[in-house]
């Protein structure tokens, strides 16, 4: 078995971002990002542009992403019926909804409570299924809400089994603000693995206060093989103030080849599209893997 990256940079990692980057730079990263061998690029979401305007554009971006690298997987993120019939019609194959084990969190989000998102989400994931559309499933604030503090266990595999019940394939479990340790994932996980194996769930690490390459190790010893990842490590979520970014995809990458996983993943490609991206953004590029392996190079 091997383990599975899908790779957020496009989406989590912009839509954060200040500087709004035009549609053909949004399509040249996730090329990029494709040609060093990712095979699942979360592509944009189909979100209000009033709530998150960096998300623009996302129509044009997976009908050309989907004609450069058919062979890959280009998830969306989809937050009502009105995204959906969006996604579909730009011809997404996978769509992700997203809600929360915090009410406060979830309202800020996508103005509504759990139980008003999964009623939301319902009628979209059987349309999904319906036209053989892959459904994933978010879950926010599994460790930490940045409204209400830290998370119960229970309040997260309350959501998490919804979401499986209601049709999803995989529940992303995001630590939104970073603040989960080791320990969080792993008192987290001891609860939520009998209930939901753990080939039905990836881990969505932000890295805020350095944890993430610790709780996916944690998550991978557990069993977990998915995770969510952001070239050079860009990312946040407007309705979480003062995250940072995910875990770098390039980290991740060095973390899970020295399982012998993802072998066919060109570091040195990873390591310098992620430099570009951050140039692009008039940031530092900071990605400790990615750095090494370009000192490496030169
Ligand atoms: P609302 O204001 O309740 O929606 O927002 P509404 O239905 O009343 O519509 C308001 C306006 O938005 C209308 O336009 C709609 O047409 C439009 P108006 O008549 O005012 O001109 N609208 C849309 N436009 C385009 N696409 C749509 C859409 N839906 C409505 N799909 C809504 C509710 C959910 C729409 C809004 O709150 C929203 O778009 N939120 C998105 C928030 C978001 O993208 N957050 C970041 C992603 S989640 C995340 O980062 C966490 C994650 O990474 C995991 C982790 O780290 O924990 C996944
Ligand atoms: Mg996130």
């Amino acid at each position: 078995m091997d383990a599975a990256i899908i790779e957020v940079g496009p989406r989590d990692g912009l839509q954060n971002e200040k500087q709004q980057l035009n549609t053909q730079i949004k399509v040249n990263l996730i090329n990029r990002l494709a040609d060093a061998g990712l095979l699942k690029i979360e592509a944009g979401a189909f979100v209000s542009p009033k709530a998150v305007p960096q998300m623009k554009g996302a129509t044009e971006i997976l009908e050309q992403v989907l004609l450069s690298n058919p062979q890959c997987h280009y998830p969306v993120l989809v937050p009502n019926m009105k995204g959906f019939e969006a996604a579909q019609a730009a011809g997404a194959r996978e769509i992700a909804v997203f809600t929360a084990a915090s009410n406060s969190f979830t309202k800020a989000n996508i103005n509504a409570t759990i139980d008003e998102s999964i009623e939301r989400f319902k009628p979209v994931i059987q349309a999904a299924l319906k036209n053989n559309i892959k459904v994933r499933g978010y879950v926010s604030c599994i460790a930490h809400c940045p409204y209400e503090g830290f998370t119960q266990p229970q309040q997260v595999i309350d959501v998490c089994k919804t979401l499986v019940d209601a049709g999803c394939y995989q529940i992303s479990l995001g630590d939104t603000t970073g603040r989960g340790t080791s320990k969080h994932i792993k008192l987290l996980l001891q609860e939520l693995l009998p209930i939901i194996p753990a080939d039905l769930l990836a881990g969505h690490f932000h890295d805020t206060y350095g944890q993430a390459i610790a709780n996916i190790s944690t998550a991978l010893e557990m069993g977990v093989c998915s995770f969510d990842s952001s070239i050079a490590g860009l990312g946040g979520c407007p309705y979480a103030p003062g995250a940072s970014g995910n875990v770098a995809t390039e980290d991740l990458v060095y973390l899970l080849q020295s399982y012998g996983y993802c072998n066919e993943i060109n570091l040195t490609k990873l390591a310098e599209t992620g430099r570009w991206i951050s140039e692009t953004l008039n940031r530092p590029y900071t990605a400790k893997a990615g750095l090494a392996t370009l000192a490496a190079c030169s």
